[in-house]
C-alpha cells in the first residue's frame, strides 16, 4: 500500500477524525497524502487559489511524471503482478494478462512512436479507439512524454469526432481499423477519414490493426505494429511541472457545444489514487473491475490512473453487457474472480429486466465491494444489485462526482462509512459540500432539498475548460461567488448523508413548487406496463410551468387507463401537484453513449419546436427525434 496507515479509515471514528482533519487543514492533510507518491521535485506550497479569476494550484513548483507513478515504482515491487487484464469482446477469445513490467515497456515504447512521430511535451494528441489494451497504453504514453491526450469515446459520430479534434488542435490521432462491439463489427478508420476531412490540425495518424480489415493506409497514415518495429522501449519520463495540463476531455453542457475540461498532473494523481484506494477499499492482490469505457471520466480515473497508481489489477473489458447474453458481466466477475466490481445504474437497471438465471448460474461468491456512478440509482435498482448481485453482503457505494471534478467527490467509502440506498451519502477526506436555497442563501438545516456546492479546492478539480476560461468561470463559479457550482441538487438528511437529486436544471418550478423529475419517473416507472419515462417542463399559462412526460410502454394497449393509473399513482405517492399534464406514449427516448437521456431535446418538442435541436449526432439513437415528433403530430 502506497498510503500511510493513518491516512486510510478503518471505520467511522477513524472517518470522522481524518475528515475533519482534512478540512480543518487542508493543506497539512493534503501534504500528508502528497508525500506517498514519487517527485521529482517537491513543492514549494501545497496551494494557491482564487475563485474569483478563477484559479487554483496544487503542489505549486512541484515535479513529476504520473506515468514513474503507475509504472516505473511498481516494476521495482512487483514487476510480475498483472496491471492490466483484457477480457476481449468475444468470450471464446483468449484473455491477455499484461504485468507492470510489460506494460511499462509497451508505454515506453509507443511513447518512443509520439517523439518519432513529432509529438512532444503540450501537444494534443486525439485518441479514438475501441477499449482493448493499447487504448490504455496510449494515454499512458502521451503522459510519459507530456502530451496532452484527449480521449473521445469510440461511439461519437464524425462530426462529434472532428468538433473535438478542432476544438484542441489535436496533431495526431491515434485510432483502429475497426472494433468489436457485441455482435456488431464498427468501421472506426472511415469515421476518422470522414472526420478528418475538416481537420486540418492533423499532421498524423496512426493506427492499431484490431479486426485485421485489410484496409489500406493514407499519406501520413501508420500502422502502429509497423511504427513499433522502429523504437525501443526506453523512454525517460518527460519532468512534469504539477500544474502542466495531463489530459483533456470533453463532456456536454446544457448548451451545444461541448467543454473539453482541462486536467492537471499534480492534483489529479494525488486526487484520484487516493479516491481510488479508500472509496473501494482496495487491497494488494484485488482484483478490480470498473465496466466504464475510458473514454469517459470514470474510465480515466478508475480504470486506468486510480487503479495503476495503487499497483491494483484492472480489467478492460472491450464488450457489451449483453453478449453473448445477458449474463456477460457475470461470467466475467466469476471468470477472474473479481472483487470490486463498479458499473452505471443503467446497466443495473437494463439487466434487472432479464431472468434472474443469468445471474444466478455463476459463481458470484468473490464481490466484496460493489459500485455505481453517473446517475441517481432507484431504489429498485439498487435492491436488486445488492440482493442478486452483491448477496446483500457487499457494501455498495453510490459514488457521486463529475467529468470536471476528475474524482469522487461524496459516497460511502466501503466498509468503512455506511451506505444508505439511493444516498451518495458522505464527502470524501478534504471535500465540503454546502446546499443553497432557491434564493441563493447557505443554510445548515438537514431533511432538505437544496442546491449543491462545493466550498473549498480540492486537488483534481478541473482547470479550466479548454480555449475558453470564461466559460469556465460562468458555468461553474459564478452562480454561488466563492464555491464551485456542480449543476445539481441534493438533499442532506439528519445524519450529514447526501442524495442527489438530478441537475438543477431537471428541477420543474409547478405553481411555485420545486418538483425533481427523476422521484416522478420513478414512480412513473412503477406502473407494470412501463418500461421507461422521461419527464421535463414546458411553458403553461397558469402553472408557470407543467410536466410534460414521455412514456415507453410495454404493450399498446389500453391507454386511457394507463393514463389515469400513472395520475393517481402519482397523487397517492407525491401529490396531486406532481402529476404531468400531458402524458405522452412513445416509442424510445433519445439518449446520449453513456445512457443519460437528452432531455434539452425533449423539453424543446414540449415547448412545440419541431427542428433546431441543435447537434444531435452523438445520441444513440437520433432517428427516435423524429418518431417522436410523429407521435407528438398525431396527437
Ligand atoms: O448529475 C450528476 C450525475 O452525473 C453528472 C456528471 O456527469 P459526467 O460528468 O458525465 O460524469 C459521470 C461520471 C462521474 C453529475 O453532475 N451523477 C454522477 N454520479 C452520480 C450522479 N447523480 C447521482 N448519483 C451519482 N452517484
Amino acid at each position: 500500500m502506497i498510503f500511510d496507515k493513518q491516512l486510510i479509515p478503518k471505520n467511522i471514528d477513524d472517518y470522522n477524525s481524518l475528515y475533519n482533519h482534512s478540512i480543518t487543514n487542508p493543506e497539512e492533510f493534503w501534504s500528508q497524502v502528497a508525500d506517498s507518491f514519487l517527485w521529482k521535485k517537491k513543492w514549494s506550497k501545497v496551494l494557491k487559489y482564487d475563485f474569483s479569476t478563477p484559479k487554483f494550484e496544487w503542489f505549486v513548483d512541484g515535479k513529476l511524471n504520473i506515468t514513474e507513478n503507475c509504472l516505473d515504482r511498481y516494476v521495482e515491487i512487483h514487476p510480475e503482478k498483472t496491471a492490466i487484464i483484457f477480457e476481449p469482446n468475444y468470450p471464446e477469445n483468449e484473455t491477455i494478462y499484461i504485468s507492470y513490467k510489460e506494460l511499462h515497456s509497451k508505454v515506453c515504447s509507443f511513447a518512443n512512436v509520439l517523439k518519432n512521430n513529432n509529438i512532444k511535451k503540450g501537444d494534443r494528441v486525439c485518441i479514438y479507439l475501441p477499449m482493448v489494451p493499447e487504448l490504455a497504453i496510449a494515454v499512458l504514453a502521451c503522459a510519459r512524454i507530456g502530451a496532452v491526450h484527449s480521449v473521445v469515446f469510440a461511439g461519437f459520430s464524425s462530426t462529434a469526432l472532428s468538433a473535438r479534434i478542432n476544438d484542441a488542435s489535436c496533431k495526431m490521432i491515434i485510432t483502429s481499423d475497426g472494433s468489436f462491439r457485441g455482435n456488431k463489427i464498427i468501421d472506426l478508420k472511415s469515421i476518422v477519414d470522414e472526420a478528418l476531412n475538416d481537420c486540418d490540425c492533423v499532421d498524423s495518424v496512426i493506427v492499431l490493426n484490431r479486426i485485421n480489415s485489410n484496409i489500406s493506409l493514407n499519406n501520413n497514415e501508420k500502422w502502429w505494429h509497423e511504427e513499433l518495429t522502429k523504437v525501443s522501449d526506453d523512454c525517460p519520463a518527460e519532468i512534469m511541472d504539477s500544474e502542466d495540463s495531463l489530459f483533456i476531455l470533453y463532456t456536454s453542457g446544457s448548451t451545444g457545444k461541448p467543454k473539453g475540461m482541462v486536467h492537471s498532473s499534480g492534483g489529479y494523481m494525488v486526487y484520484s489514487s487516493y479516491s481510488f484506494k479508500n472509496v473501494f477499499n482496495y487491497n494488494d492482490n484485488d482484483i478490480y473491475w470498473c465496466t466504464a469505457d475510458i473514454g469517459w471520466i470514470t474510465g480515466h480515473s478508475y480504470i486506468v490512473y486510480g487503479p495503476l497508481l495503487n499497483g491494483a489489477t484492472s480489467i478492460m473489458f472491450e464488450g457489451v453487457p449483453s453478449y453473448p447474453d445477458f449474463g456477460r458481466f457475470w461470467q466475467i466477475c466469476e471468470k477472474h474472480k473479481v472483487n470490486q466490481f463498479y458499473t452505471a445504474p443503467t446497466a443495473i437497471r437494463a439487466l434487472a429486466k432479464h431472468p434472474l438465471d443469468f445471474v444466478e448460474k455463476y459463481d458470484l461468491s468473490s464481490l466484496k465491494v460493489l459500485g455505481t456512478v453517473g446517475e441517481p440509482i432507484n431504489e429498485e435498482a439498487w435492491n436488486w444489485y445488492n440482493e442478486n448481485i452483491g448477496k446483500d453482503k457487499c457494501p455498495i457505494v453510490d459514488t457521486w462526482w463529475q467529468t470536471e471534478t476528475g474524482g469522487i467527490m461524496i459516497t460511502s467509502l466501503a466498509n468503512v462509512t455506511k451506505g444508505k440506498p439511493t444516498f451518495a451519502t458522505k464527502p470524501m477526506m478534504g471535500i465540503q459540500p454546502v446546499l443553497f436555497d432557491e434564493n441563493g442563501s447557505l443554510f445548515n438545516e438537514n431533511n432538505k432539498n437544496g442546491i449543491l456546492g462545493i466550498k473549498y479546492p480540492w486537488p483534481s478539480i478541473a482547470r479550466t475548460i479548454y480555449g475558453d476560461h470564461e466559460r469556465y468561470k460562468n458555468v461553474y463559479f459564478s452562480a454561488y461567488p466563492g464555491y464551485y457550482f456542480p449543476g445539481d441538487g441534493a438533499y442532506r438528511d439528519d445524519e450529514g448523508n447526501y442524495r442527489i437529486t438530478g441537475r438543477v436544471d431537471d428541477v420543474v418550478i409547478v405553481s411555485g413548487h420545486n418538483l425533481g423529475t427523476a422521484p416522478i419517473e420513478d414512480i412513473i416507472n412503477m406502473h407494470p406496463n412501463v418500461i421507461e419515462s422521461a419527464l421535463v417542463g414546458y411553458p403553461h399559462d397558469i402553472k408557470g410551468n407543467a410536466l410534460y412526460a414521455y412514456v415507453i410502454l410495454k404493450n399498446q394497449s389500453k391507454k386511457d387507463d394507463i393514463r389515469t393509473e400513472i395520475n393517481q399513482l402519482i397523487s397517492k405517492t407525491i401529490g396531486p401537484i406532481a402529476k404531468p399534464d400531458k402524458i405522452q406514449f412513445v416509442p424510445g427516448l433519445p439518449k446520449t453513449r453513456s445512457g443519460k437521456i437528452m432531455r434539452r431535446i425533449l423539453r424543446k418538442i414540449a415547448c412545440g419546436e419541431k427542428s433546431e435541436f441543435g447537434d444531435i449526432s452523438t445520441l444513440l439513437n437520433p432517428e427516435i427525434v423524429d418518431e417522436i415528433l410523429k407521435v407528438f403530430k398525431n396527437l
